[in-house]
């Protein structure tokens, strides 16, 4: 019998992360669906199917980060694909460089940056325990960047360089960025040029 990969999807409850799971799970995936808020993770568990589980999952709380990759070993002893897609495009209003204070960007890029770098350390001996695992982080492409503000953009740009840390390290598994295109969702105030649905 085929053994179902496992995918963790960070901030799969909805806009891109919901449908990323969506379509894994259609692929045959087991569904790790990760949210800051459990209920929230429960109600788009149950909304995939059968084969979906709720996470709670803040990618900025190094707690939560272990509790998930504990429950992760204990039910299943590994991981094959993680999704890094938890982002914000801002912590207080839209970004522009004179506006934003740095308390503002710390926020940004403690979600952004090392909130991707903390959950892929924490998955990484998970991930090592599956044949053919895959990491891939949600990022603008450049050209897209300038929609983004100049406090999600930094972020993403800063966040290139863990990506790429990680595909030379683990040549084998597989760590990429992935772009969805200008998409609408809450995180731009759906003035996205995509839906969701096409996106991922
Ligand atoms: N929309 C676009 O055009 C576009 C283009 C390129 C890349 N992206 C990237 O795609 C990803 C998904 O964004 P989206 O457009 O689908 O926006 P979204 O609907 O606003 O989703 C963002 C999700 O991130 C979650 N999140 C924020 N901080 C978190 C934390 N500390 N721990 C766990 N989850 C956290 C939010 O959780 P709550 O529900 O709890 O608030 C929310 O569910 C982001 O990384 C974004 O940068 C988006």
């Amino acid at each position: 019998m085929r053994v179902k990969p496992i995918a963790l999807v960070t901030a799969a409850t909805k806009g891109i992360g919901l449908q990323i799971a969506k379509d894994l799970a259609t692929h045959g995936l087991t569904v790790l669906v990760g949210s800051r808020n459990l209920e929230h993770a429960e109600t788009a568990a149950k909304s995939i199917g059968a084969h979906a589980r709720a996470f709670q999952l803040d990618v900025t709380n190094q707690a939560s980060i272990a509790a998930a990759a504990k429950r992760i070993r204990n039910e299943f002893g590994r991981l094959d694909v993680l999704v890094n897609n938890a982002g914000m495009s801002h912590a207080g209003k839209q970004g522009i460089s004179h506006a934003a204070s740095l308390d503002e960007l710390r926020s940004v890029f403690e979600t952004n940056v090392f909130g991707v770098v903390a959950v892929t350390q924490a998955m990484l001996r998970l991930l090592g325990e599956a044949p053919a695992a895959r990491i891939v982080s949600v990022d603008p492409s450049n050209p897209q960047r300038a929609l983004f503000g100049s406090v999600c953009s930094p972020s993403k740009t800063a966040l290139d360089a863990p990506t790429l840390a990680f595909a030379i390290e683990f040549e084998d598994a597989g760590a990429n960025a992935a772009c969805p295109g200008f998409t609408s969702t809450n995180l731009n105030n759906f003035e996205g040029t995509r839906t969701a649905g096409r996106a991922a």
